[in-house]
């Protein structure tokens, strides 16, 4: 690998893994086929991510607004992120990842925050790579779940900017350099409010499912020849 090759590499990535649906229906296969699929082009896209040296990546994969999906999509997401993280929690472990989650965990089930925890605690040590999957995430929650934070340990002060972001889900990950979205849609859908101020943006037709390391490469080489000014000239 030239030294070049890694100039301008952003050091988080995070990305918005949509089109499982359409990836499915194009396919004539129930909706839940494409979430699995896009589980294995998790897996590919981390596994990418780390080798060129990309220190975090967040995945959305459930929003707080996910939970107005029919019931049987939104039970079969929950199994198959349980199913996932107890399948893989030692590969994982192997391949040096470590698998954290982001969003308001106190509403999701007990028999899913049980698995978490311990994934989380049985990675901890590991450092090729942070995971973090944003499981009911939502970015305008996030920043409401850190006033109050805030609020019930000093309800007499006004809060900054510093302190704000101390109180974030993760607040020892930086922005997120690059936001991929994939399946040809061009918002945010309150994915990390707060942390995206000044990260850049990166759109693809691709659907979720078949989003592979050349794709990936395609997105950061983007952003290497990208200058960010963060408001200044
Ligand atoms: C959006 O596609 C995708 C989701 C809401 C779920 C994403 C979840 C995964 C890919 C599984 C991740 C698993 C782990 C373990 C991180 P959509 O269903 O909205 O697709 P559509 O817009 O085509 O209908």
């Amino acid at each position: 690998m030239m030294a070049e090759d890694n100039f301008n590499l952003p050091k988080h990535i995070a990305i918005i893994m949509d089109g499982n649906g359409r990836w499915a229906k194009k396919r004539g296969y129930p909706r839940i086929v494409g979430h699995k699929a896009g589980v294995n082009a998790v897996e590919r896209v981390v596994r990418a991510a780390a080798t060129r040296g990309i220190r975090y990546i967040s995945l959305y994969a459930f929003s707080t607004e996910n939970w107005n999906r029919p019931k049987n999509e939104v039970t079969a997401l929950m199994g198959l992120f349980k199913y996932y993280v107890k399948l893989k929690i030692d590969a994982l472990k192997k391949e040096n990842v470590r698998l954290r989650f982001s969003g308001r965990f106190s509403s999701l089930p007990e028999s899913i925050k049980d698995i978490l925890r311990e994934a989380e605690s049985e990675t901890l040590n590991c450092n090729k790579i942070d995971m973090i999957v944003c499981l009911n995430y939502g970015g305008r929650q996030e920043i409401i779940d850190a006033v109050n934070i805030f609020i019930q340990k000093n309800p007499q002060k006004q809060i900054d900017e510093k302190t704000l972001r101390s109180c974030l889900y993760l607040p020892d990950v930086p922005d997120p350099d690059l936001i991929i979205r994939t399946s040809g849609e061009l918002r945010l859908s309150n994915f990390l409010l707060w942390q995206s101020s000044y990260s850049e943006l990166y759109f693809t037709e691709k659907l979720w499912p078949d989003f592979d390391e050349l794709d990936l490469n395609e997105a950061i080489s983007s952003y290497s020849g990208r200058e960010r000014r963060y408001g200044k000239t």
